[in-house]
C-alpha cells in the first residue's frame, strides 16, 4: 500500500507539526477542538520532499489520496468539486513547519470555470460576487501557478476601475467585473500560450505543484537562509473549503491577535475588512478597520471571536495570531499560530503569562530571544528633538505605528537600491506603496520601512516586527511617485536621497534627521523581572569589558558582576599623556625611562581608583599593557612624509634654524620608529614579551593598581583586583611575571601598611598557552580566553584581512557555518578551550576561567561557554542583559532539558 500522504483535518493535530506544517497542524487542532473550521485536508511535508526527490513528480499514491480526501470534503459540505449546480471551491495553501509569512503562495477560489461560475452566481443569488471570486482566481492562479507578471493584471484592473470611475474595488459592478474576467483571461493566454484551464482537477493538480515549487522559490530560500531554517523541511499543502468574506456587508475577513503584538497588552487586537477576501488584508491593498468596530457591526461574531481567542491562547499557552472570515454573519477560523511580536511585546507577554499562571518562569525565559533583549535596548527619538522638528515644520504625516523603534536615513524607493546602499553602510529608509515578499532583501538592510498603504497586519508590518525594525505603514497622506522617485505630502516633496525620520512607535514621519536616545533599562519593568528570573537559574557569571569608570557604571547598572577585561592601553593614548609615553618609549637610558614612568604612575593610579570605586565589592581584571610599543608612536609612513617635506623646505630656507631642529628631531624619531617596525605586529614584540624584557613598565602598572587598591581599601572600600598578563605562550613567561607582580605588590602593601587580596592570571589567546594549560595553572589563579586572538591564531588568519577578503564568502559558500569571529568555532577553537579548561582544573581545581573576547556577548558562544564549564563570560556593557538571558537559557537547556520556544 502506498504511504499515507494526505490527512483530513480531523486526523491531525499539534503534535504532527513536522508532517503537516504549522498551518495544517493548527487547522487540525482547531477542528478537533470543535471550532468552526471549513472542512479540508493536508498533503504532508514528506510529500513535498518526495516530490523534489522524484524529479518534481507527485509521489506514488498522493494524487489518488487527494481525490479521496476531496470526496470526503464533498460529503461534509454537500457540494461537489466541478459541479455546475453546487460547486465546491477550495483554497490551496502552503504551510511549512514554521510560519514564513507571505513567503509562500496561496490560491483561492479554485474550482471555478465558466460553468461553476454560473452555478455559484445562481446559488448565492449574487452574480457580482461570483465574478469577483472568478477574477481573483484567474489572477492568483495566473500569477502564482503560471508565473504571469502580477502587474499585468493590476494595470488592467486599474484601467477598468478608471473607466468606470470606481474608487475602490468594491465599487465595480457585474458588467465591469465581466470585463475584468475577459481581460484577465486574455492576459493569461498571452503569457502562458494556452487558454485558462477550465478543468478543476487540472487546476488543483497544478496548484499543488506550484505550492511545492514555491518551497524553493527565491524569496522562500532567502527567508530561510536569513533565519537559518533548514531547506529540507518542505512545505505541506492545505486544501480548504472556501468560505466567502466578499458576499456583501454582512461578510468580511480579518486578522486578530490575542494580545497587542506591538506592546504585548492583553486586548483583542486586530483588523477587519468588510466585504473582502483574506488576501486583501494581508496584502495591504485596502486599509482595514480596527477589530473593535466589529463589536458594533456584528456583536455576536465579535463575542464568538473573543471566546475562540481565549480558548486558543489557553490551549497553546501563547499569544495567537488568527485569520478568520465571516460569511453572511457566520464566523470561520482559517488559521491560528503563535503570533509574531515585537521585542517589547515578547517580554511583556512572557512575564504577564507567568503572572497569569499560564506558563512558568522557566518557560518565560525560553520565550524571549537574547536578540529581542538587544532590540529593547535600542535607541528611540529624543522627545525634545522631535518637538523641535515639529516646531521647524519638519513633521510630514502620520501613519500606522506598525513596528516600534526610531530610524533616520535616506529615503529609497525600491528594494534593490536599498540593498545596494545599505550594504555600503548607508542608513536607508525603504519607502514603498506597500511591500511584498519581493522587497524582503531591501527590508533586511533598511533601517526602517515606510509604506503608503496597508494595515498593521500588512506584509511590511509583519516582516518589520520580525526583523525588529521600525515601520510606519498605511501612511496614506504621502503620495508616492515611483517613476519620479519621490513622494509628496501636503505640498512638500521628498526626493530619493533626502533624509527622513520615522517613529514606528507613534507612526510619525519627519523630513530631516532627529536625534535618538538610548532607552533606560531601569524603566523596563518587565525586562527587569525576566532578567532577575534569568539570574536565578544561570550558572555562568556575567561580567563586562570596561576601560573607563563610565563604562563600568553602565555595565554595573545592566547587572554585570565584575569587570572581565579592563585594558590599560587607552590610559597611554590620552593626548595629555602621550608625550610622557613617547619619552618613556624613546628613552635612551633606564633612568630616563623610569623618570617618564614615574610621571605616569599617579595618573594610572587615578584611572584604577575610578574603576575600583564603581565596581566596589566586585572583581576587576586589569590587563597589563598589550600592544607593541610602536603603536604609541607616530606611523612610519607619516614620519617619512614629514621628514621628506622638511628636507625639501630646508632646500629653500637653508638658514631656518627652527626647521633644522625640527628635522633633526623627526629624523631621530624616524630612526627609532624604523628600528621598532615589525612585519607582523600582531605576532610581534608585545604583551608579556615586553614585560619580560622591559619590566619597568609592568612594574609601574602593578604599582599603580596596588597603590590604588590599598588606598581605597584604607577608605573602607572592598576592592578585588586581578592582574592579567596578555599574549603568554610559555609558562616560564608567567613565572617571571608572577615574581614581578608579587614582589611589587608586597612592597606596595608594606609601604601602605595594608593587605589587599589580589589574583594573578593570564589571557589564553595563543594555542600554545591552551595546550600547556597544566603548566600555566601552576602560576595562574585565573584564565581569561581572548577568543578574538585565539581564533586568529588557531585558524592562522588575520581578522581584518580575512573578513575583508574571503571569510564572508566562505560563509556564503557554506565552507564554514558562520563567521568564527562572531560565533565561536566550537570544533576548532572551542575544542582547544575545552582541553585547556580540563587540564587547568586538574592542576588547580578552583581556577577561575572566563572569556573576554567579543564572543562573550554572543548567545551561541555563551551556550558553549556554559557547556565547557566556564565560570563567567565578559562582554561589552550593552550586551550584559543579553548575556544574562543567554546564560540562563543555556542552563535551562542543558541542565533541565528545556527547549527554546521563541516567536519573533
Ligand atoms: N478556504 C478559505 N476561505 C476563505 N479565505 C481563505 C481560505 N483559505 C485561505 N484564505 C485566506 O486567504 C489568505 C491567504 O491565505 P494563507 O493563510 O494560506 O496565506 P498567507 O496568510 O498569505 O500566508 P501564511 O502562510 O503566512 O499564513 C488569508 O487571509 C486566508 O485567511
Ligand atoms: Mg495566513
Amino acid at each position: 500500500m502506498a504511504k499515507k500522504w494526505v490527512y483530513m483535518f480531523s486526523e491531525g493535530g499539534e503534535s504532527m507539526r513536522d508532517l503537516l506544517g504549522g498551518k495544517g497542524a493548527g487547522l487540525a487542532e482547531m477542528t478537533r477542538a470543535g471550532l468552526p473550521v471549513p472542512p479540508g485536508f493536508t498533503i504532508t511535508t514528506e510529500a513535498c520532499n518526495e516530490y523534489f526527490k522524484n524529479g518534481r513528480k507527485f509521489p506514488e499514491g498522493m494524487w489518488e489520496q487527494t481525490l479521496e480526501a476531496l470526496r470526503e470534503v464533498e460529503k461534509m459540505t454537500g457540494k461537489k468539486f466541478g459541479d455546475p449546480s453546487n460547486p465546491l471551491l477550495v483554497s490551496v495553501r502552503s504551510g511549512a513547519k514554521v510560519s514564513m509569512p507571505g513567503m509562500m503562495d496561496t490560491v483561492l477560489n479554485l474550482g471555478l470555470n465558466e460553468e461553476t461560475l454560473k452555478g455559484l452566481a445562481k446559488l448565492t443569488q449574487n452574480e457580482r460576487f461570483a465574478y469577483d471570486a472568478y477574477r481573483r482566481f484567474i489572477q492568483m492562479f495566473g500569477r502564482i501557478v503560471m508565473k504571469v507578471p502580477g502587474e499585468k493584471f493590476d494595470e488592467a484592473f486599474e484601467k477598468i476601475k478608471q473607466k468606470y470611475g470606481a474608487q475602490k474595488d468594491t465599487d465595480l459592478g457585474v458588467e465591469a467585473l465581466k470585463e475584468v474576467v475577459a481581460e484577465f483571461k486574455r492576459i493569461y493566454k498571452e503569457h502562458v500560450g494556452e487558454d485558462f484551464p477550465s478543468d478543476p482537477y487540472e487546476q488543483l493538480r497544478r496548484a499543488i505543484g506550484a505550492v511545492f515549487e514555491s518551497w524553493f522559490g527565491k524569496r522562500a530560500v532567502d527567508y530561510r537562509n536569513y533565519y537559518g531554517i533548514p531547506h529540507d523541511w518542505g512545505t505541506a499543502v492545505n486544501i480548504v473549503t472556501m468560505v466567502f468574506g466578499n458576499m456583501g456587508d454582512d461578510s468580511g475577513t480579518g486578522v486578530t491577535f490575542t494580545r497587542d503584538p506591538a506592546t504585548g497588552e492583553k486586548i483583542l487586537w486586530g483588523e477587519y475588512l468588510p466585504n473582502a477576501q483574506g488576501e486583501d488584508v494581508v496584502a495591504g491593498i485596502r486599509t482595514p478597520y480596527k477589530i473593535e468596530e466589529l463589536k458594533e457591526k456584528m456583536p455576536e461574531v465579535y463575542e464568538q471571536l473573543v471566546k475562540v481567542s481565549e480558548l486558543l491562547e489557553r490551549h497553546y499557552k501563547d499569544m495567537q495570531d488568527m485569520e478568520f472570515t465571516v460569511e453572511r454573519g457566520k464566523l470561520w477560523m482559517l488559521q491560528t499560530r503563535a503570533g509574531k511580536r515585537t521585542a517589547k511585546a515578547a517580554v511583556k507577554i512572557a512575564v504577564d503569562m507567568v503572572k497569569e499562571g499560564i506558563i512558568s518562569k522557566e518557560e518565560a525565559i525560553m520565550r524571549v530571544t537574547p536578540e529581542q533583549v538587544d532590540q529593547l535596548l535600542h535607541p528611540r527619538f529624543d522627545e525634545k528633538a522631535k518637538e523641535q522638528a515639529k516646531a521647524e515644520g519638519r513633521y510630514l504625516a502620520k501613519g500606522l505605528n506598525a513596528s516600534p523603534g526610531a530610524a533616520t536615513g535616506i529615503a529609497v524607493f525600491d528594494a534593490d537600491t536599498a540593498e545596494e546602499l545599505g550594504k555600503k553602510g548607508e542608513s536607508v529608509i525603504l519607502v514603498r506603496p506597500e511591500t511584498s515578499p519581493d522587497d524582503v532583501h531591501g527590508m533586511l538592510v533598511a533601517k526602517g520601512i515606510l509604506t503608503q498603504h496597508g494595515g498593521a497586519t500588512s506584509h511590511a508590518a509583519v516582516v518589520a516586527r520580525g526583523l525588529g525594525k521600525p515601520c510606519v505603514a498605511g501612511c496614506e497622506a504621502i503620495r508616492i511617485d515611483l517613476t519620479r522617485r519621490l513622494f509628496t505630502v501636503n505640498g512638500k516633496v521628498v526626493k530619493e536621497g533626502d533624509i527622513i525620520s520615522i517613529d514606528g512607535s507613534t507612526g510619525e514621519v519627519f523630513v530631516g534627521p532627529i536625534t535618538t536616545i538610548e532607552p533606560k533599562l531601569e524603566e523596563e519593568e518587565e525586562l527587569l523581572a525576566l532578567l532577575s528570573w534569568a539570574d536565578e537559574v544561570r550558572r555562568l557569571g556575567v561580567w563586562a569589558n570596561a576601560d573607563y569608570p563610565k563604562d563600568a557604571r553602565q555595565a554595573r547598572n545592566f547587572g554585570a558582576e565584575g569587570i572581565g577585561l579592563c585594558r590599560t592601553e587607552h590610559m597611554f593614548f590620552e593626548p595629555d599623556r602621550l608625550p610622557i609615553v613617547h619619552q618613556m618609549i624613546l628613552a635612551e637610558t633606564l633612568e630616563e625611562r623610569q623618570a617618564a614612568l614615574d610621571k605616569l604612575l599617579p595618573i594610572q593610579k587615578e584611572d584604577f581608583k575610578g574603576i575600583f570605586r564603581v565596581m566596589e565589592g566586585l572583581p576587576v581584571i586589569i590587563r597589563l599593557i598589550d600592544p607593541p610599543l610602536h603603536e604609541f608612536l607616530p606611523k612610519y609612513e607619516d614620519l617619512v612624509a614629514e621628514v621628506t617635506e622638511l628636507r625639501v623646505r630646508l632646500e629653500y630656507e637653508k638658514d631656518n634654524a627652527e626647521l633644522k631642529a625640527r628635522l633633526a628631531e623627526k629624523e631621530a624619531l624616524l630612526r627609532k620608529v624604523a628600528a621598532m617596525r615589525e612585519a607582523n605586529p600582531m605576532l610581534g614584540f608585545r604583551g608579556v614579551r615586553l614585560g619580560v624584557l622591559w619590566p619597568e613598565i609592568n612594574r609601574m602598572q602593578v604599582r599603580a593598581i596596588m597603590e590604588a587598591a590599598c588606598e581605597l581599601s584604607k577608605e573602607g572600600l572592598r576592592v578585588y583586583p586581578e592582574i592579567m598578563i596578555p599574549v603568554t605562550a610559555n609558562a616560564n613567561e608567567l613565572k617571571i611575571l608572577k615574581e614581578l607582580v608579587d614582589e611589587t605588590a608586597r612592597k606596595v602593601m608594606e609601604e601602605q601598611g595594608v593587605t589587599v587580596k589580589y589574583k594573578f592570571g593570564t589571557m589564553i589567546e595563543i594555542p600554545r598557552a591552551a595546550l600547556t594549560a597544566g603548566e600555566f595553572a601552576r602560576y595562574a589563579e585565573f584564565f581569561s580566553f581572548g577568543t578574538n586572538d585565539l581564533t586568529q591564531t588557531v585558524y592562522g588568519i588575520s581578522r581584518d584581512d580575512a573578513e575583508g577578503k574571503f571569510l564572508l564568502a566562505y560563509v556564503e559558500k557554506g565552507v564554514i557555518p558562520a563567521n568564527p569571529f562572531q560565533t565561536l568555532d566550537r570544533e576548532g577553537v572551542g575544542r582547544i578551550m575545552k582541553m585547556c579548561v580540563e587540564e587547568a582544573r586538574q592542576v588547580r581545581p578552583d581556577i577561575e576561567i572566563g572569556i573576554c573576547g567579543e564572543h562573550g556577548g554572543d548567545p551561541a558562544s555563551i551556550e558553549f561557554c556554559h557547556i565547557i564549564g566556564l565560570n563567567y563570560v565578559s562582554c561589552s556593557p550593552f550586551r550584559v542583559p543579553i548575556a544574562r538571558l543567554a546564560a540562563a537559557q543555556a542552563a535551562l537547556q542543558h541542565e533541565y532539558g528545556l527547549k527554546k520556544k521563541v516567536i519573533v
